[in-house]
Formats: C-alpha cells, sequence, structure tokens
C-alpha cells in the first residue's frame, strides 16, 4: 500500500471495518487471545489507545498488562520531543527476540511518529519484524490491517497524510469507569516554530456539537461523572464548522447533561482565550476550577521566535482576569527551556512570569529539536548543559511555588471525587479536588466512584493528605 493524500471516508469505509470487526471476532470465538498497548505521549495518544483497545475487544481480544502474553502488540507513539522516539526504538529492539520465539504475535506500531517519512523508512530498514504500521488519520482502519497482516508476511505500511472528516461511532474501551476523555477538535493550525504536531496530527476539524452532546449523554448513562474535553487548542473549537458554535457555546450545552457532575478541557492557547469563556467558567457549576494554559517563555523575544502570538503582558493579563471571575481557579502551563537564542536574560524573564503567576503546578521540558519544525534551523541552539542548569533551576522555583500554594490549602474544606485506593498506602483512598489537585485520606473503599467532602491536614508540592468529614 502506498502513501494516500487527503481522504475522505466514506460510509461505505466505516461499515467495512465494522464487518472485519466481526469476522475477526468470530476467528477468536473458541480462543482468548490477548492484546497489549504501550502508550506514549499526550492524553490525545491515551484517548486514541482506548479506541484502539475498543475495536480490539469488539474483535474478541482480552486486555493484558503482560506483554510476554499478548498476541496482538501496539506501540501507540509520541513525536514531540526526541527522548519519547528513542525509548519506542529501544523498546521495538527489545522486541525482536519475543517475536522470534513466538512468530505469530501482531507487532503494531501507530500514532505521531508514524507520520515522519524518515521513521516508517527506518522501521522498514531496520525492524523488519513489525507487521503493522499505520498513523494518526487512519486509526479507524486498524479492523482491515490487522485482518491483512493475519494473513501477509511483510509489513503492512498505510499512512495518510490527513483526512477530511472525523470518522465517529469507533468504539471505546475506557480504562476506568468515572472519569472519561472526549475528543472535541482533532489537529492544529497554529504551527508554534518548535512543534511537529501540526505536521503529524493535520489542521483543525471539530467535531459536530451534536457528536459530543450524544456522546457526553450516552457517557452520563453509563454512569461517567467527569468528562474531560480533548482538543489541542480547544479554545478554536468551532471555528471550521458552518454554524456558529464556540467553545463557550459548547461548555453551556455540555453543563446540561445530567449525571455529568464535572467538566474540564485541555488545552487552552492564551492566543485564544475570550472573555466569553472566562465568563462561561465563572457561570457553569460543573465547569471546573482548573485552566491549563501553557506559556512557554516569558520572554517577548522568545514568544516573537516561536510565533506564539502573544506578549508576556497580554498572557498576565489574561490571568489577572481569570483571577478576578474564577479566585479559586488553579492554573498550570507547560514551559520550554533552551529555545534556540534564548539567553540568560530572556530565562529570567521566564522566571520572573513563573513568580508573578504563581502557577499551581507547570510541566517543564527542555527543548528538543525536531526535524522539519523551523527552529530546528535557527541559529545559536543553546548548550545542553545550559538547557539542563536552566531546567533544574526552573524546577526548584515552580515546586518552591507549588508547595506555598497547595499550604494555602491547608485546614480547608474541599469536595473531591474519590477515585480509587492511594497506591502507596492500602488504607487511604485517592481522590481529585476540582482544581485537579490530589488529595489521599482515610475512608471505605465504599466511598470510591462517590463525591465527599475531606479537611485538607497536610499539603506537598504534588499532593495533599486530608480527613473525611
Ligand atoms: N521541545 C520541547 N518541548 C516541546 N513541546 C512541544 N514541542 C516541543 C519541543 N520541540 C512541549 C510544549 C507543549 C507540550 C505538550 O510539549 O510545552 O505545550
Ligand atoms: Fe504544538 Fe503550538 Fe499546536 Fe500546541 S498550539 S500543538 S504547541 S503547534
Amino acid at each position: 500500500m502506498g502513501t494516500r493524500k487527503e481522504v475522505l471516508v466514506s460510509k461505505e469505509d466505516i461499515k467495512k471495518q465494522k464487518e472485519i470487526i466481526c469476522r475477526i471476532a468470530d476467528l477468536n470465538k473458541d480462543r482468548c487471545p490477548k492484546f497489549y498497548i504501550e502508550t506514549y505521549g499526550c492524553q490525545m495518544n491515551v484517548h486514541d489507545s482506548e479506541k484502539l483497545a475498543g475495536m480490539l475487544s469488539d474483535m474478541g481480544y482480552i486486555n493484558t498488562d503482560n506483554i510476554e502474553d499478548a498476541d496482538v502488540i501496539l506501540f501507540n507513539t509520541c513525536c514531540v520531543r526526541e527522548h519519547a522516539e528513542i525509548r519506542v526504538f529501544g523498546r521495538v529492539s527489545q522486541l525482536k527476540e519475543l517475536k522470534l520465539r513466538r512468530p505469530n504475535i501482531t507487532l503494531g506500531i501507530c500514532g505521531c511518529m508514524m507520520q515522519e517519512k524518515e521513521i516508517v523508512e527506518k522501521i522498514k530498514k531496520n525492524y523488519p519484524y513489525v507487521d503493522i504500521v499505520f498513523g494518526t488519520h487512519n486509526l479507524f482502519k486498524f479492523p482491515e490491517l490487522l485482518l491483512e497482516s493475519l494473513n501477509s508476511d511483510t509489513t503492512i505500511i498505510d499512512i495518510w497524510d490527513d483526512n477530511k472528516n472525523i470518522v465517529e461511532d469507533i468504539p471505546i474501551q475506557r480504562a476506568e469507569g468515572l472519569k472519561a476523555w472526549v475528543n472535541i477538535i482533532y489537529g492544529c493550525n497554529n504551527f508554534c516554530t518548535y512543534c511537529i504536531v501540526p505536521y503529524v496530527r493535520g489542521r483543525e476539524k471539530s467535531r459536530k456539537p451534536e457528536d459530543i452532546l450524544d456522546e457526553v449523554k450516552s457517557l452520563a448513562k453509563e454512569g461517567f461523572k467527569e468528562i474531560t474535553l480533548l482538543g489541542q487548542n480547544v479554545n478554536s473549537y468551532g471555528n471550521d464548522l458552518s454554524e456558529k458554535v464556540d467553545f463557550a457555546d459548547l461548555l453551556y450545552m455540555l453543563n446540561d447533561v445530567d449525571g455529568i457532575k464535572r467538566i474540564r478541557f485541555m488545552t487552552s492557547h492564551p492566543k485564544d482565550i475570550s472573555d466569553k469563556l472566562i465568563y462561561a467558567m465563572k457561570d457553569l457549576d460543573k465547569v471546573c476550577e482548573h485552566l491549563h494554559l501553557p506559556v512557554q517563555s516569558g520572554s517577548n523575544r522568545i514568544l516573537k521566535k516561536m510565533n506564539r502570538k502573544y506578549t508576556k503582558e497580554r498572557y498576565l493579563e489574561i490571568v489577572d482576569k481569570l483571577r478576578e471571575n474564577v479566585p479559586e481557579c488553579a492554573i498550570t502551563t507547560d514551559i520550554i527551556v533552551g529555545f534556540p537564542g534564548e539567553t540568560e536574560e530572556d530565562f529570567e524573564e521566564t522566571l520572573d512570569l513563573v513568580k508573578r503567576v504563581r502557577y499551581d503546578a507547570a510541566y517543564t521540558f527542555i527543548y528538543s529539536k525536531r526535524t522539519g519544525t523551523p527552529a530546528a534551523k535557527m541559529e545559536n541552539q543553546v548548550e545542553e548543559n545550559v538547557k539542563h542548569e536552566r531546567l533544574e533551576r526552573l524546577i526548584n522555583l515552580q515546586n518552591s511555588i507549588s508547595l506555598e500554594r497547595n499550604s494555602e490549602m491547608n485546614g480547608k474544606i474541599v469536595e473531591v471525587l474519590v477515585e480509587g485506593k492511594s497506591k502507596r498506602d492500602s488504607d487511604k483512598l485517592t481522590g481529585r479536588t476540582r482544581t485537579n489537585k490530589i488529595v489521599h485520606f482515610k475512608a471505605k473503599p465504599e466511598l470510591i466512584g462517590k463525591f465527599a467532602d475531606v479537611k485538607i491536614t497536610d499539603t506537598k508540592a504534588w499532593t495533599m493528605q486530608g480527613e473525611l468529614l
């Protein structure tokens, strides 16, 4: 199979997958084959893996955590930073021995990395024992590729450059029954100069509001209490739709779904945060007080080179407006250190911004050069040791701020959604506040899946301890 350009997926294409799912399920009916999926990267990938699991489950496969037991092994990959790519190749190398021992297993690699031509070439050349290679735009076609691979000795490769429409109705096996991810927009139009995502995930495509609403209503019927709306930039939701609907309108619509108690969303691009959204967050009882607002850098010079389309001052204005209207709101961010040309003064601007915003948490990254992006060709790439030293300073600062912010919670009463048993302490349960903070507290397991009021008794940078009221 060759590379296809942009593809319009027809109803027949989708029907075909459903038929193949039934055929494979029939082949598997007297066996108990197992599947194992390893996921790299962001929540979008985690959710894509839930779709792969859904299809596999409908085909009669059972999930296993033990790769040695699996009949189908899938690696769902990420290419945002080089480090993740290296790890995937390491894992695929390790599997050569397993594949020699059990030649009948199917080994598939999919996700963002596969949208890079050089990566697919490398797999063809160095990892010929891989059975299936597919990308982000044709995930729905996995049953057909699996069937083809079961009848073939060569690597099946199918990568699309983009797809024109969204495929609805892919079966989803969600990892848990309480909180669900819901895609609302795919792709990205922003082309931040360091980022590979627009090249591998294609242009923005919003799901129709009625499709999202139907999904959320059925999640509520199944007993889910919390949804997180997903998109590379949820704030541009609706821009590509013919009907006039934006992200805030969608929140109003979903807030009315009975049974759903909490609504979260990620990720928000600061250039697209509207006052309307801030007022929606203030108004809507189910929308949680948490905004993930990646800033990337505090230096206007670097923000410009990153093509972020806002300044430090504008970003701080948004934060002020948010805190004025939603005072309890937790704010988290993503920050890159060591972008090409970042000087000590630029970095100090970032530290200054972090001190002024006082983030609840920050995900901090060392700039990773991605071939094909404009920043990869920029001069004055920052030396590795400088990047590491800046990262450490940033993490130390943020940890002290997270600790301070959490300690302000001491003695307060918070509502948590109880998610399960605490991994560290077996007689404790773990829940999350509306601000997305983790709280451990002593209680009976019957409380799992319910809401509880907890008094905070002790705080650390990432977690809090509490007492059930
Ligand atoms: N290097 C380092 N971090 C990156 N991110 C995106 N591209 C790169 C890169 N080339 C980070 C950004 C983004 C997060 C998901 O990953 O901070 O918000
Ligand atoms: Fe990448 Fe920027 Fe798009 Fe986020 S908004 S996915 S950082 S290009």
